[in-house]
Formats: C-alpha cells, sequence, structure tokens
C-alpha cells in the first residue's frame, strides 16, 4: 500500500504597490527570493513592470502585474479581486506606492492634500479592507506592511500633503492593527533617505545618506530585509520599524530634497 502524499501548502502569495522600479521593486524580488509569489502593482511603468515580473518568476512562481491608479476608488477596489482572479488567494500586501509632489502651507490645496491623501493612505485602508475579507472568506491568516517615512519623527514642513498623508497611514496602521486583528497583522516600515530623486545631484545624495547618527541611512537592501521581516515574524502587529541609521533621532529643518 502506497503512504498517501502529504497536502502542499499553497505558495504565499503577496501584492506590492508600486513594485515597478525603486524600494518596490527591491521589495518584490527580495520577497520573491523568499518564496513569496508576487503581484507586481504598477500605475504608469509598465516597461519596468514587465521586467520586475520577469526577474520575480526568475526567483519563484511566476509574477504577474497589475496596473491601477491608486488615487481612483472604483481601480483600487478592484485590484485585489484581479489578483485573486489571477492566483486564486492572496496573504499579504505592501503598500509601497507613493505619490510624492512638493508644496508647502503656501501652495497648499485641497486638490494637492485629496491627491496624496487618496493614492498613500485611503488606497492602503481600502486594500487592508479588501485583504482581511478574503483572508475570512478562507479562515486564513496574513499581514500589511505600510511604508512610512522617519520625516513622520523629525518632521518638517516640505512636502506638506505628502506628510500628511504619510501621518495618517501611520494613524491608520495603528487602526487597523486593532480591529483586523487577530486576522491580519498590519506593520509600518519607515526608511529614512534611501533612494535619490531629481532633486539631488549624485554628491549631494551621498553627503545627506551620512547624516545619520549611524553615519549612513538605510539601502534599499535594508528596507526589504525589514518587510520582508514584518511579514514573517508572527507576534508583530500595529507597530513601526523605522530604518533609517537613526534619522529620525536628528533634527532637519528642511526635505532632504532641499536642503
Ligand atoms: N526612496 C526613499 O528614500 C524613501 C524615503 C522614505 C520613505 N520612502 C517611502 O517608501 C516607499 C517607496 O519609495 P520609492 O522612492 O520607491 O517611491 P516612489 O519612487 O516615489 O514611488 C513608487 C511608485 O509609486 C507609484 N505611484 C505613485 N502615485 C501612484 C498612484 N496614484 N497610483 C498608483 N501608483 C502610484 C509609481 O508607480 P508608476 O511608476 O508605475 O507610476 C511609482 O513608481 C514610498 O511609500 C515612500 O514614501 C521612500
Amino acid at each position: 500500500m502506497s503512504t498517501p502524499t502529504p497536502p502542499v501548502a499553497p505558495q504565499p502569495t503577496v501584492l506590492v504597490t508600486g513594485a515597478a522600479k525603486r524600494l518596490g521593486r527591491e521589495i518584490a524580488l527580495k520577497l520573491a527570493a523568499a518564496g513569496w509569489r508576487v503581484a507586481v502593482h504598477y500605475r504608469d511603468s509598465v516597461v519596468e513592470a514587465r521586467k520586475t515580473v520577469a526577474d520575480c518568476t526568475k526567483l519563484a512562481a511566476a509574477s504577474t502585474s497589475f496596473r491601477a491608479n491608486l488615487a481612483n476608488e472604483t481601480a483600487v477596489r478592484q485590484l485585489l479581486p484581479s489578483v485573486l482572479d489571477k492566483f486564486g488567494h492572496v496573504d499579504a500586501v505592501v503598500n509601497s506606492a507613493s505619490t510624492f509632489e512638493h508644496d508647502t502651507v503656501a501652495s497648499f490645496g485641497f486638490a494637492a492634500l485629496e491627491k496624496h491623501m487618496r493614492a498613500n493612505a485611503g488606497a492602503a485602508i481600502l486594500l487592508s479592507q479588501a485583504l482581511h475579507s478574503h483572508l475570512k472568506e478562507r479562515n486564513a491568516s496574513g499581514a500589511v506592511v505600510n511604508l512610512l517615512d522617519q520625516k513622520l519623527w523629525n518632521p518638517n514642513p516640505d512636502f506638506l500633503s505628502y506628510t500628511l498623508s504619510k501621518a495618517a497611514l501611520e494613524a491608520a496602521n495603528t487602526l487597523l492593527a486593532m480591529e483586523l486583528a487577530p486576522r491580519l497583522r498590519v506593520v509600518g516600515v519607515a526608511p529614512g533617505l534611501t533612494l535619490t530623486s531629481h532633486m539631488l545631484s549624485p554628491e549631494k545624495f551621498e553627503a545627506l545618506h551620512k547624516l545619520a547618527p549611524l553615519g549612513h541611512s538605510s539601502t534599499a537592501a535594508d528596507v526589504a530585509a525589514t518587510v520582508a521581516f514584518a511579514l514573517s515574524n508572527p507576534s508583530i502587529t500595529g507597530t513601526t520599524l523605522l530604518v533609517d541609521g537613526g534619522q529620525h533621532l536628528m533634527r532637519f529643518e528642511r526635505d532632504f530634497s532641499l536642503m
């Protein structure tokens, strides 16, 4: 008589938003290397999203890309169902996509506030809500990781609407963790200056990256490793891991891009 083969656990599946480029791509690759099947979300960067999909597929099982403008509520509400149509189940969401446009107290208006709030806070809440409902149907548990920013602990008024939207997401991180436990864990990961922007020269970026108690801020690999840790540790919820070389312990009058 042959011994029955034990059931094979389905491969864990994660949706990473903004995964075409930069930190989102690094997170997607790290999770694929750790055995996750990755749903790669993007908005405009279709070519880069295809590359992330191909690279994740080489590391784990077939990955796929999904397009959505996270400022559009209908598009956000369709995103998780689209991933479920393709993969059958989802276990985690990493909210890395982020609108980052400059405004100040002087230039502030409702349009900028709403644009940032929708994409950076509202979408993360809707995706958590959708993941929780799906996990409940499966009687399973899972996790959400929200990408925050060390500047919430070391504030300056530059990029006002972006900062307000990340502050809202940080509050949501706590509230969602309270409301959606025990099925869903919700963890924040707050990088320091990690990747440069079009507003910084390479020399300026290098100098600012060193401006931290540890003598360096975070690398993309450090941030991705922390996201992987947050997803794998079953006892963390409702808190934020700052990955910034201690930049949040310092005091900066301006945003890095304007220093
Ligand atoms: N990079 C850093 O040094 C740093 C520092 C502190 C915190 N963080 C946080 O870490 C996360 C990742 O940082 P990053 O620098 O990789 O981000 P990023 O390059 O500024 O943005 C990542 C992606 O977000 C997507 N996105 C923006 N608005 C969107 C919208 N309305 N709908 C859908 N997608 C949208 C874009 O996708 P498409 O290109 O496909 O349009 C973009 O490629 C962010 O949450 C950021 O706030 C980063």
